[in-house]
């Protein structure tokens, strides 16, 4: 009496866990076919811990307690204390869609990987990349790089979905981009380069943005049609930057602002080219460079107290990015402040969840003047 008890008490209870299970999974099919994914490429303002997983030096991490304190409560690889934009934009897209839930965009490189997290989308993000093989290399995922790996996925949502429900996935899907800060700050903060020196300025922001555009057409030939770009941000006046000079400590790095102006200049016309190149190219182009320069010199506008001086670091302003407990040089030990969210910036060149959220929102539903011609929403919701 007893075990036949139990044993109708246990089948009850599976059938509830089978029938939550099978809610879930209609849930999720439906998620796979009705809502757009979010593929992201770029550096270290998306890069959710790819590098985490490449032979790398720690400077290229974010694999160090406080990363990640605020909202993971440990370090995820993402280079801030907590979320990063793509993280704020997939909250949104469940949000404008009612679903209950849609996983973070996994980091390309998680082992832990599922397969149909791969439908919602797919981060290629590495902190340090750049568009060129000769920014930081063989120690970061270059652009070149997150491409090829963004064709193995294609592969493998083509042989898992089929070729029609492949095709269209990739052309709901949203391709978001930040890339080409690092090949201006490489060789005007970290390197000698041969590269910048031996060109213009004008050759030279004309080889980046060339290999942004290759990229663009490589998803574009693969069903990409969606696409959302930050131009570049004004990291010439990141905490990192304001103390290069230091007989003048809080002035932008002027070399690094010529190279930034002029490669943000040029992108929104190459982007006008490609819309009449290519039927169906779509694009949002937000103007992050104003946002970060409008957040930087009126910090409590936006409800910072500090937008010049790092959270976390060391130095001057905690320019020198000795978070976590690297050694940089003469310098270690680190300081981290006591309360995150008066800061625009975490280290010495990444921002705060508080930032990152900010920017985020410009992103989904900026005016145009802000984020255009579309924003991430109204891409999202294109059929
Ligand atoms: C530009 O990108 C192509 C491939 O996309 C790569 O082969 C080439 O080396 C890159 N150019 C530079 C100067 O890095
Ligand atoms: C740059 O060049 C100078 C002089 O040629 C040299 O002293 C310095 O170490 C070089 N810096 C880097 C990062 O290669
Ligand atoms: C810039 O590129 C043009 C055409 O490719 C070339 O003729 C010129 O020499 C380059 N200038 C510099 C300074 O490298
Ligand atoms: C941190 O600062 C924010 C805004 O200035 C304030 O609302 C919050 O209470 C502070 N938190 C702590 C723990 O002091
Ligand atoms: C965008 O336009 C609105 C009104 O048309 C204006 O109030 C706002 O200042 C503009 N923003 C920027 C960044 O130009």
């Amino acid at each position: 009496m007893k075990t036949s008890r139990l044993v109708s008490v246990f089948l009850f209870v599976y059938a509830i866990i089978l029938s939550i299970g099978s809610i879930i999974c209609k849930d999720s099919n439906n998620l796979v076919t009705n809502q757009a994914a979010l593929f992201v490429f770029g550096d270290s303002l998306f890069d959710a811990g790819n590098n985490n997983y490449i032979d790398t030096f720690s400077r290229f991490r974010a694999n160090l307690w406080p990363y990640g304190q605020t909202t993971f409560k440990n370090p995820t690889g993402r280079i801030s204390d907590g979320r990063l934009i793509p993280d704020f934009l997939v909250f949104s897209t469940y949000m404008a869609t009612e679903y209950a839930w849609l996983p973070l965009i996994p980091p390309n490189l998680q082992p832990s990987n599922g397969n149909n997290q791969f439908t919602y989308g797919v981060n290629f993000a590495s902190g340090g990349a750049g568009a060129l093989v000769g920014t930081f290399p063989g120690m970061v995922i270059n652009l070149e790089t997150q491409l090829n790996n963004f064709k193995n996925v294609e592969k493998r949502l083509r042989s898992e979905l089929g070729e029609s429900e492949a095709k269209r996935v990739f052309s709901r899907a949203v391709y978001l981009f930040h890339i080409g800060a690092n090949d201006y700050i490489y060789p005007s903060l970290f390197a000698n380069s041969s590269t910048s020196q031996s060109n213009s300025k004008e050759n030279y922001s004309g080889l980046v943005i060339g290999n942004i555009t290759i990229a663009i057409k490589e998803v574009y030939k693969i069903g990409g049609r969606k696409f959302g770009f930050l131009n570049l941000g004004a990291y010439d006046c990141a905490p990192a930057s304001l103390i290069i000079d230091r007989t003048k400590i809080g002035s932008c790095f002027k070399p690094l602002t010529e190279l930034m102006n002029l490669h943000n200049k040029k992108f929104p016309n190459v982007l006008r080219q490609l819309e009449h190149e290519l039927s169906g190219f779509r694009y949002a182009l937000h103007d992050y460079h104003a946002s970060l320069s409008e957040r930087i010199n009126n910090p409590s506008k936006y409800e910072f107290k500090e937008g010049k001086k790092a959270c976390c670091g060391t130095g001057p302003l905690r320019g020198i990015n000795t978070c976590g407990g690297r050694v940089l040089g003469p310098a270690q030990g680190y300081e981290l402040c006591e309360n995150v969210t008066d800061y625009l910036f975490f280290d010495s060149f990444h921002l705060t969840e508080k930032a990152h959220r900010q920017i985020a929102e410009l992103i989904w539903s900026g005016p145009s003047n802000v984020t255009g011609p579309y924003n991430l929403k109204t891409l999202f919701e294109l059929k």
